[in-house]
């Protein structure tokens, strides 16, 4: 729904269902003088304001949990990918470039035996955990494990699940990206922001890290024109959660926690 219309929508709602695409912000609040509930559809909140709904006492939900396992194999699809550079391939096929099989032709880079930095010890980031010993990697957390700059010097890839917040916006930025190994791959699926696009295209241009993995941006939909012409990046349209098992799981969720409130019960999962 576009922004003006939802405002005038709002304005005689008690809940509203609400997608990270939509701003609920300090304005949008106010206009919403007979709301009860923010449910929002997805793990992430900083689409919300979520202070400000408090202070309404408007309560505020998220869908953890139902999104865990899916966007836990995004992560490791992309992994996969920029390790075994396939988009890059399939880019080169269809072109009709591939000239055959030759020796050394479009080598990748092996799993096994490397390190997994993640960076967020959260639910997917755990999950994404889990997955390493299958692959023969082994995992280690930020701020658990060693902390940020250790991870950043030692990790073979390293792979984003905290929040945005001030803190993390722009955590992996010209002086961080320039600390990881010549032969690492960085991979995010948790927010746009956490990463300075720029910085990337940079990095990755003038070779400082291998690859790059992206399934959110800065300013989705629009990415980063210089990484649009780089062959050492994936770039994923934010699809973490995008399966039918997941969605469906999530408007369910979405929903039971409107209607819990409405009900006057307690949320099924409240911020
Ligand atoms: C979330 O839930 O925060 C995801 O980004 C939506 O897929």
């Amino acid at each position: 729904m576009p922004a003006e219309e939802l405002r005038v929508r709002i304005v005689d709602k008690d809940a509203l269902i609400s997608v990270l695409t939509d701003k609920v912000d300090k304005d949008l609040l106010a206009a919403a003088t007979r709301l009860r509930v923010v449910s929002n559809i997805a793990v992430g909140y900083d689409n919300i304001d979520v202070p400000a709904a408090k202070a309404r006492g408007i309560v505020v939900t998220n869908t953890p949990d139902v999104l865990t396992e899916a966007t836990a194999e995004l992560t490791w699809t992309l992994i996969l990918s920029a390790a075994r550079r396939v988009p890059e391939g399939d880019r080169l096929v269809r072109r009709r470039g591939w000239k055959g099989w030759a020796l050394d032709f479009m080598l990748g880079t092996e799993l096994r035996g490397k390190q997994l930095g993640i960076i967020g010890r959260g639910r997917i980031g755990r999950a994404v955990a889990a997955r390493a010993p299958a692959f023969g990697m082994t995992t280690v957390f930020a701020k658990h494990d060693m902390s940020f700059d250790q991870l950043l010097v030692s990790s073979d890839v390293i792979s984003i699940h905290t929040p945005l917040t001030a803190e993390t916006r722009h955590m992996f930025d010209r002086r961080t990206l320039a600390r990881m190994k010549r032969t690492a791959i960085l991979v995010n699926t948790a927010r746009g922001p956490v990463i300075d696009e720029e910085a990337l295209a940079w990095a990755l241009k003038e070779r400082l890290i291998a690859a790059a993995a992206l399934d959110v941006y800065e300013r989705e939909p629009i990415v980063h024109e210089a990484l649009l012409d780089l062959e050492n990046v994936v770039l994923a349209p934010h699809l973490g959660s995008a399966t039918r098992e997941t969605r469906t799981a999530m408007i369910d969720l979405a929903v039971g926690n409107a209607l819990a409130v409405l009900e006057g019960k307690p949320p099924l999962t409240p911020l």
